[in-house]
């Protein structure tokens, strides 16, 4: 295997495709904005999406890149070996030029001619096919063909093998994956790519994109079949050089070193002190990369920013755990800033901010931290089992404690936060502030929670509209809310008229004076598609996701927080309809005070 460094894996891997007729393309912003549904950017192919449904893209129908990435959804895996929240993907494109035949032999002649990986080391498994897709005999014989044998190939069912769409619909289709064979002894019998034994690696993915699911969960074949490949760097990296985790390589260890020599605790002196000083390194990684980005956001208490403000606070718990200053987290942010700026510009350019957005949210927390760890620790000595909704919530409001962190907090104890619980807290918290007795809030986490929350809700309100009123191929693309209006992205080919714009508003104040209530229920996220939900999946939520439901009118899957009636939204006003890009249309609108 070639002992390569993180910028010369980009380098070879962007060399080869580039070599191979494909042009080479910048990374998106980790902020999706004309994208399904999701927080962040979570893989190469989300900002090509329009490309792989069919638009021509001006570089042509070959391209690569290095994409930036962020995937919370296994952010309590991280301080293993291998799982960061964010990545970088190397990706590359057929928009329905090569096929599975040309893709696996460009992956295999990469692996094993350039990174020079002996093809014995290497599994792969292909779809064994169902209803909606047969067995991807073709696959597994050009695999064969390159020079795997058959016992190197598995056949995997849908769980394994199929990957996308992104969100509800979209670009999907089987795929095939490669993995790194440890040789270490097969588990079991039935031991294969599928299991998390650790004898197989996966590092690269390549999908064959050759259907749109629609809304109503069916598998239509696109016109244009596609390619869509992702390999991670920091696995690949890892592999190649022989290391045990990722936090080993060029991209960590520099972080990993500055850490430890902070920490009362040494890297690798117990696995309790190597997991604190990987989160640490992780989650300011993806911090430094989430606030620099080209449409970076600040710590707050919805979507993106919510997010952001989770990984910093987890950061700093754990930097209080061992000991460490907290000025190491942004000096972490300088080095990271520093060691990616040959990459990634907009870190450089942004570097001021970056720091002082860690620095504040860091102020933010301190004032609050100590107070909330007794108080934490206060409940906990009376609690068996389950800590209650309220406690949580008065953690989360008056200390400015996330309810991730108390559910973290909880476990280290053997106990469990009642989420359902902290949640009806939360709204039954927000009415009354509504009714204006408590206006002001203490700690860091409500400022503006009122306004936000409100159109938070008016935005689901604003999507079920549009769908009346445009059509059922109308979806969120992008969502920005600040305390003074939203902003709403969506799929539609043309400019609204101005009886579709008014119609739509009336729609929305119709629903709002019929007073209707808002109500949350947590559901797994295959009965939350059943019922018809919209929304968001993957990286942002769990396997049990919310659904809020708004009477007959609408239906989302979401994070929340919401209102708790309609008739809090006041009345409801599009100030601008604009284009945003090809075939996404954007709405700007406020909600006023008042009696409609
Ligand atoms: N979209 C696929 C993945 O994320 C391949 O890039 O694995």
């Amino acid at each position: 295997m070639q002992k390569l460094t993180s910028s010369e894996l980009r380098t070879q891997y962007l060399n080869f495709f580039k070599n191979h007729g494909h042009a080479v393309i910048g990374s998106a912003s980790l902020i999706p904005e004309n994208d399904p549904t999701v927080l962040f950017t979570t893989a190469g192919m989300h900002p090509l999406e329009p490309y792989l449904m069919g638009e021509k893209h001006p570089l042509g129908k070959r391209l690569v890149n290095v994409q930036k990435c962020v995937r919370t959804g296994d952010i309590d895996e991280v301080g293993d070996a291998t799982h960061c929240t964010f990545f970088e993907m190397l990706g590359n494109w057929s928009l329905g030029d090569y096929f599975k035949k040309e893709s696996i032999h460009f992956s295999y002649d990469f692996l094993v001619n350039v990174l020079k990986i002996n093809p014995k080391d290497l599994a792969v498994s292909v779809f064994e096919g169902d209803g909606d897709s047969p067995r991807d005999v073709d696959s597994a014989g050009y695999w064969v063909s390159e020079g795997l044998s058959p016992e190197q190939v598995y056949f995997l069912p849908k769980k394994n093998n199929w990957w996308g769409p992104a969100g509800l619909t979209g670009p999907c289709g089987p795929d095939t994956e490669i993995f790194i064979d440890t040789k270490k002894p097969k588990c079991s019998p039935d031991c294969s790519p599928a299991c998390d034994c650790g004898k197989f690696i996966e590092i690269w993915n390549n999908v064959f994109m050759q259907y749109n699911k629609t809304a109503e969960g069916k598998f239509v074949p696109l016109d244009n079949k596609n390619v869509d490949t992702g390999m991670g760097l920091e696995r690949t990296i890892c592999i190649l050089n022989g290391y045990k985790s990722v936090y080993e390589t060029d991209l960590f260890i520099d972080a990993i070193k500055l850490i430890g020599s902070e920490a009362s605790a040494k890297y690798g002196e117990s696995e309790e002190a190597t997991r604190a000083i990987r989160i640490i390194a992780d989650h300011m990684r993806t911090a430094t990369f989430i606030i620099g980005d080209e449409r970076g956001v600040t710590p707050g208490n919805i979507d993106q920013g919510y997010v952001l403000r989770r990984l910093i606070r987890r950061a700093i718990r754990y930097a209080r755990k061992l000991s460490i200053r907290v000025s190491t987290l942004w000096e972490l942010a300088e080095l990271y800033v520093g060691q990616y700026a040959n990459v990634y510009g907009e870190l450089e350019r942004n570097k001021a901010g970056i720091i002082s957005e860690i620095k504040k949210e860091i102020e933010k927390f301190e004032k609050t931290l100590n107070g909330g760890l007794k108080e934490f620790e206060k409940v906990a000595a009376i609690t068996t089992g389950v800590i209650d909704g309220a406690a949580a919530f008065r953690l989360y409001d008056t200390f400015g404690f996330p309810v991730e962190i108390t559910e973290e907090l909880a476990k280290d104890k053997g106990l469990t936060v009642d989420r359902a619980g902290f949640d009806a807290a939360f709204v039954s918290h927000q009415q009354k502030s509504q009714a204006g007795a408590e206006q002001k809030f203490k700690g860091g986490l409500h400022d503006h929670l009122d306004e936000t929350t409100r159109l938070h809700t008016a935005t689901h309100l604003l999507q079920a509209a549009l769908r009346r009123v445009l059509g059922e191929g109308v979806f969120q693309r992008g969502s920005n809310i600040t305390a003074e209006r939203l902003r709403f992205d969506f799929s539609f080919g043309r400019p609204m008229t101005s009886d579709e714009i008014s119609e739509t508003e009336k729609i929305v104040n119709d629903v709002i004076k019929a007073e209707i209530d808002i109500v949350l229920e947590e559901m797994s996220v295959e009965e939350a598609k059943n019922k018809g939900a919209l929304g968001v999946f993957e990286s942002k939520y769990g396997e049990i996701v919310k659904v809020y439901t708004i009477g007959g009118f609408s239906k989302e899957i979401c994070g929340g927080p919401h209102a708790k009636n309609t008739r809090e939204l006041g009345v409801f006003k599009i100030e601008k309809e604009q284009s945003s890009s090809s075939g996404v249309r954007r709405i700007r609108a406020v909600l006023i005070n008042g009696e409609l």
